[in-house]
């Protein structure tokens, strides 16, 4: 049931709309004016008449969020980030640094998988990126376990032993050497990165730091459409997003023989 004061997804296919249900009347671009009060009282995923488009009642889920986002930066798609999570051993009480906010949807990946006992440290250099980055943690409740700090993934991380170091930054290869000094022996550095001369740079710079274990991989989706006539692929991949290389971090050779 939907109450007052819960954000609610409007959602039609391929378009959806975050809205906050406080019983105000609010003007919302696409759709027009709405009464939220109208929702109160609601099931969840049941319809609601908006204009003369219908529209499903839904919560709002990660896998949504670069329709809802406000996006400064380009965004890790969700389905790449669980992956990236996945590959770092990403979950409960897990205490993460991560290399540059931009608009948080790695962030939310990350802080999802941390869970409210974990906790995700990310450095990010633009003040205005954490704010918009922040606006968007704070519409999935995700900001309790986040800390943003202004600063260089590259130079400035504090903490120590951490579980995993993520970046998504241009340099990624800049950010090996205080990844290394950063994680926990056995925790994980990951990079998503763009292009293949990136990739090549960065695995480069994970080998001469003691990193093993390296994985580099794409992620890639292809969407099936079911119909009663006939299943295909969908005419729409993407067929390009980014890279990942992924590695833990072992003791250096100095450590390894004494
Ligand atoms: C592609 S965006 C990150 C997008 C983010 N992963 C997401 O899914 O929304 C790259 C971000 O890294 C930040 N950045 C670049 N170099 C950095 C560094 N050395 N330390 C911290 N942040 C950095 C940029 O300002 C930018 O916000």
């Amino acid at each position: 049931m939907i109450e007052e004061g819960t954000r609610v997804i409007l959602w039609k296919k391929d378009d959806s709309t975050l809205i906050e249900v406080d019983g105000e009347t609010k003007k919302i671009s696409g759709i027009g004016v709405v009464d939220t009060e109208r929702f109160i009282g609601k099931e969840w995923g049941s319809v609601v008449e908006l204009g003369r488009e219908e529209y499903r009642l839904f919560r709002p889920a990660i896998r949504d969020a670069p329709e809802f986002f406000e996006r400064d930066a380009q965004v890790i798609l969700p389905r790449v980030a669980v992956k990236i999570a996945l590959y770092c051993d990403i979950s409960n009480g897990k205490k993460v640094v991560e290399g540059g906010a931009g608009s948080g949807m790695l962030s939310t990946v990350l802080l999802n998988e941390v869970g409210p006992e974990g906790q995700v440290i990310t450095y990010e250099l633009r003040k205005d990126f954490i704010k918009t980055a922040e606006a968007n943690l704070e519409r999935l409740d995700l900001t309790d376990r986040w800390r943003a700090i202004h600063g260089d993934v590259t130079e400035d991380v504090k903490e120590e032993k951490v579980d995993a170091f993520v970046v998504d930054i241009p340099e990624a290869w800049e950010a090996v050497k205080m990844a290394k000094e950063t994680l926990k022996n056995g925790g994980f550095f990951a990079a998503y990165i763009p292009s293949t001369n990136q990739l090549k740079k960065t695995v480069k710079e994970m080998r001469k730091h003691d990193f093993t274990d390296i994985k580099s991989f794409e992620s890639l989706e292809r969407e099936m459409v079911v119909r009663e006539k006939g299943v295909r692929p969908s005419f729409d991949m993407l067929g390009h997003t980014g890279y990942v290389a992924v590695g833990r971090k072992t003791p250096s050779s100095e450590e390894k023989t004494s």
